[in-house]
């Protein structure tokens, strides 16, 4: 759709040089932070991954990555993809079994699988009176004050990276580490996971993690899918690329803005900090949804900080309540426990972050039987670690190219988002 329009047109700009994370920490003007920008060592590797903010697929994937899937298909639960990767769940909903087989997020907000051996979702930081630090949908051109006041604040955050925000911000989505945030995935194009095929939802989960690593140098084992909307069927194969699902207790439902009024936003705030004050969360925290989606998102999230922070007792990362001290599959690089956190301690034991096109990646699945799936990954529920049944394996992929830079201007993107984004309240509708 446009978005092709907008890419055709970019190719006969000039790009600025590409410059060093630390150059494009500087601006906190938002028309000079989101000027497209061409990185060399995103040129390396593009080719190789599918088409930014589209649907991904194995097209461009190497041999390890395709070897992998075409093992892993036939033992993914047969459960059929649900309505459209836009969100349409209104053919699916009317006849879908009220029980809930497929532990769909979307419908009843399922969170502990029905299949055996697949890993509840981490919902909660487990420690009292925590609130989870948890920013989606970046790294957004435009970050910069809101990074800035973060850094002022010593507050680290999970960060939620889209993969194909990773490879049209990459400076960016660099200083994401360079500031001792924590990364997860949230997939290739953000779209409706359920309503993907077996291999276009390894794709996203697969290239995701890729641009990760290619682009900053760390392995995430942490997902969100977009809008929630995840089953087992999703939930397996994500496990089955070591990545464990993440989801959320509360809501700021800050990127239904301007769908949602400002006056709305600043009421879930307040909800979640009166409900930290009466004590709902005085035996476990909370992993809490908000974006950095735009401007006003981010905003509000610096305005309430400072009475988020007098309402609970501690905001930390994901990594940082769980004491997931590596998250990464890269062990040099460490982040304070929550004893440590609880001293004093923010700053972890972090490598500068580094681009390295088509690097390896660690794929943790064992390939060598039907229906083993064996991942141990740092995260969640005491029953995190207990697997599918099989024995454990590793693959590594292995790229090498050189291609023309595809970015997409920031203003397509934010269509395409806003887009997406206005049909999940569709969609929430029909729920
Ligand atoms: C994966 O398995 C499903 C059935 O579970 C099948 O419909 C699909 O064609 C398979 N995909 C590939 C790429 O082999
Ligand atoms: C705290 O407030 C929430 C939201 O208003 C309410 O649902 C809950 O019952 C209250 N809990 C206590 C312990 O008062
Ligand atoms: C980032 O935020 C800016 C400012 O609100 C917005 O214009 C832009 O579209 C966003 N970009 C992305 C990639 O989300
Ligand atoms: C929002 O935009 C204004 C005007 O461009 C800018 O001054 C401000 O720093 C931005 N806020 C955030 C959180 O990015
Ligand atoms: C983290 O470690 C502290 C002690 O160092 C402990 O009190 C807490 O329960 C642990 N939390 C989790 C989620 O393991
Ligand atoms: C963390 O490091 C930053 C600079 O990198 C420093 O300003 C800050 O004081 C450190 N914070 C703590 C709590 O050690
Ligand atoms: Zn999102």
């Amino acid at each position: 759709m446009a978005l092709k329009l907008a890419a055709v047109s970019l190719t006969l700009a000039a790009f600025a040089n590409a410059q060093s994370w630390q150059d494009k920490a500087q601006s906190v003007d938002p028309t000079t932070e989101c000027q497209v920008y061409s990185y060399p060592p995103v040129q390396a590797m593009i080719k190789n991954y599918p088409t930014i903010w589209q649907i991904a697929n194995l097209q461009t994937a190497d041999n390890d990555a395709i070897a992998l899937f075409n093992t892993l298909n036939s033992t993914i639960p047969q459960i059929n993809p649900k309505g459209t990767p836009m969100g349409d769940f209104s053919n699916v909903t009317p006849t879908y079994p009220a029980a809930d087989p497929d532990c769909w997020w979307s419908y009843h907000q399922c969170t502990t699988p029905k299949i055996q051996g697949i890993n509840p979702d981490v919902t909660r930081c487990p420690t009292p009176n925590t609130w989870g630090l948890t920013v989606d949908d970046g790294p957004n051109c435009s970050h910069n004050a809101y990074y800035d006041y973060l850094q002022s604040q010593n507050q680290k955050a999970t960060l939620f990276y889209i993969g194909s925000n990773v490879l049209d911000w990459p400076l960016e989505a660099q200083r994401g580490l360079a500031d001792g945030h924590e990364i997860c995935a949230h997939t290739w194009s953000h779209r409706y996971m359920t309503a993907l095929t077996n291999e276009e939802a390894f794709a996203e989960l697969y290239f995701s993690k890729k641009a990760i690593k290619d682009v900053i140098g760390v392995t995430p084992q942490c997902w969100r899918p977009p809008f929630g909307d995840v089953d087992d069927r999703i939930r397996y194969i994500a496990q089955a690329l070591g990545m464990q699902t993440v989801i959320w207790v509360e809501d700021t439902f800050d990127y239904e803005y301007p769908t949602l009024p400002q006056t709305t936003i600043d009421q879930n705030y307040q909800n979640i900090i009166n409900k930290a004050k009466n004590g709902t969360y005085d035996t476990e925290g909370i992993l809490v949804l908000s974006h950095e989606l735009q401007n006003f998102t981010m905003s509000e999230n610096m305005k309430w900080f400072p009475q988020i922070q007098q309402a609970f007792k501690w905001i930390t990362p994901l990594a940082v309540c769980n004491n997931n001290t590596k998250p990464y599959i890269e062990q040099d690089y460490t982040y304070p426990n929550f004893e440590q956190w609880m001293s004093g301690v923010r700053n972890g034991s972090l490598l500068a972050p580094t681009a390295s096109p088509n690097a390896p990646i660690s794929l943790p699945f064992s390939s060598g039987h039907a229906g083993s799936v064996s991942t141990s990954i740092p995260y969640g529920s005491p029953t995190a670690t207990a697997g599918v049944t099989g024995t454990g394996g590793a693959q590594s992929s292995n790229k090498s190219a050189a291609s023309p830079m595809m970015a997409i201007p920031a203003s397509s993107v934010a269509v395409l988002l806003t887009t997406l984004l206005g049909i999940v309240s569709g969609a929430t509708l029909l729920l």
